[in-house]
């Protein structure tokens, strides 16, 4: 769980160097940027799969104005976006601090309204919110995904939708399969093996 390629998900360690960067994200004729540094998540560019979930987001959600939690926030890319799109209020949550750090200047500069919290999942939230999404974090073990995942139940608001994306051959037929008793789930997109699934309470 050490090796250096799992860093972003676990160190908050201060010594790490800082090689800040941008990134630039267009959508419906809207330019985000994001900040982005070592020591995060898909620090040089969009994850494809964050992209393909958004996108399906946006394609499929015809609800506005609604308070959304991110989880695992990283940057903050998958947040920012739908907050400016569906003209949303965010709260963005991730363990890794520079990632919160980042994602919180990235909220201000695209004029975002919401927060960003410092949070072991929802240890730090106490509100329901009518949608959740999140690229889990495959990476820290199938407890921390089914942990995020199964609890997100308990942060929805009756008629909440849970948005998450996860690769095929990152066993995402394993995880519905221990959603099914919590979620109905649809499968709203397969691109280049990633899956984007909507969960609503059964
Ligand atoms: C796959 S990345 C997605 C990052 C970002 N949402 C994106 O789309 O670029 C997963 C994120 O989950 C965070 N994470 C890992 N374990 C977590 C936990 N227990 N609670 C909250 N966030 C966690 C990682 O730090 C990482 O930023």
């Amino acid at each position: 769980m050490n090796g250096d390629f799992l860093e972003h998900y676990f160190t908050n360690n201060s010594n790490l160097k800082s090689e800040m960067r941008k990134i630039v994200y267009e959508n419906k004729g809207i330019v985000f940027t994001f900040w982005s540094d070592l020591g995060v998540f898909s620090k040089d560019k969009i994850d494809f799969g964050s992209r393909v979930l958004v996108e399906t987001i946006v394609k499929e959600e015809k609800r506005n104005h609604l308070n959304i939690l991110d989880v695992g926030c990283g940057y903050g890319f998958l947040g920012i976006v739908l907050g400016k799109l569906l003209d949303s209020s965010v709260t963005m949550i991730d363990v890794n601090l520079r990632a919160v750090h980042l994602c919180e200047k990235n909220r201000k500069e695209n004029q975002i309204n919401g927060n960003t919290l410092v949070s072991n999942a929802y240890e730090n939230i106490q509100e329901k919110y009518d949608m959740i999404v999140t690229n889990p974090p495959i990476r820290a073990g199938k407890e921390t995904v089914l942990n995020i995942l199964l609890n997100a139940k308990n942060y929805l608001t009756p008629e909440g939708v849970l948005w998450f994306v996860i690769r095929k051959d990152q066993g995402a037929k394993s995880i519905i399969k221990n959603l099914e008793e919590t979620y109905k789930i649809e499968i709203l997109e397969k691109e280049k093996g990633f899956y984007v699934m909507r969960a609503k309470n059964c």
